[in-house]
């Protein structure tokens, strides 16, 4: 028996495998699009919320302080944010190197950007 098979002589097996390769095929792009649909701010803020919220707050909505209020972060400071991120400040900021890629602090920069109004 061939693989291929023109519509009209197709076995149902055959039809059934081309069936569900369409089908493999539909949920592998609406997956790749939903990843893409993501932006940079929207990944930061998931990070954000796995790791600093905890300190920060929520939206980054913080008295400012206790810890640093991240809304008020300076926006043409990025080598500052991840030096501190990276190794860390003061007694009470973490230092998150080997925890966080430097590609997330990237995101986490971009989720900064947005003054918690994303
Ligand atoms: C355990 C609590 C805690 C967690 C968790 C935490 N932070 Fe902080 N963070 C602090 C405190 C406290 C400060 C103020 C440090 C100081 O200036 O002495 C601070 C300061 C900062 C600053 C300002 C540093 C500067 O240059 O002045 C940045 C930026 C920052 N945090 C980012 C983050 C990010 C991003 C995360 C998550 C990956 C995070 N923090 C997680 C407590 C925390």
């Amino acid at each position: 028996m061939s693989s291929h098979c023109i519509v009209q002589s197709c076995s149902w097996q055959q039809r059934l495998v081309q069936g569900a390769l369409v089908l493999l095929l539909a949920v592998l792009a609406h997956a790749a699009q939903a990843a893409e649909e993501l932006s940079a701010a929207e990944q930061g803020r998931d990070l954000f919320e796995t790791n600093c919220m905890t300190c920060h707050g929520a939206n980054m909505v913080n008295p400012g302080t206790v810890s640093y209020d991240l809304r008020k972060f300076p926006a043409d400071a990025k080598p500052r944010f991840v030096n501190s991120v990276t190794n860390g400040k003061g007694q009470g900021m973490p230092a998150w190197r080997g925890v966080i890629e430097p590609a997330e602090i990237d995101l986490l920069w971009a989720y900064v950007l947005t003054r918690g109004k994303l």
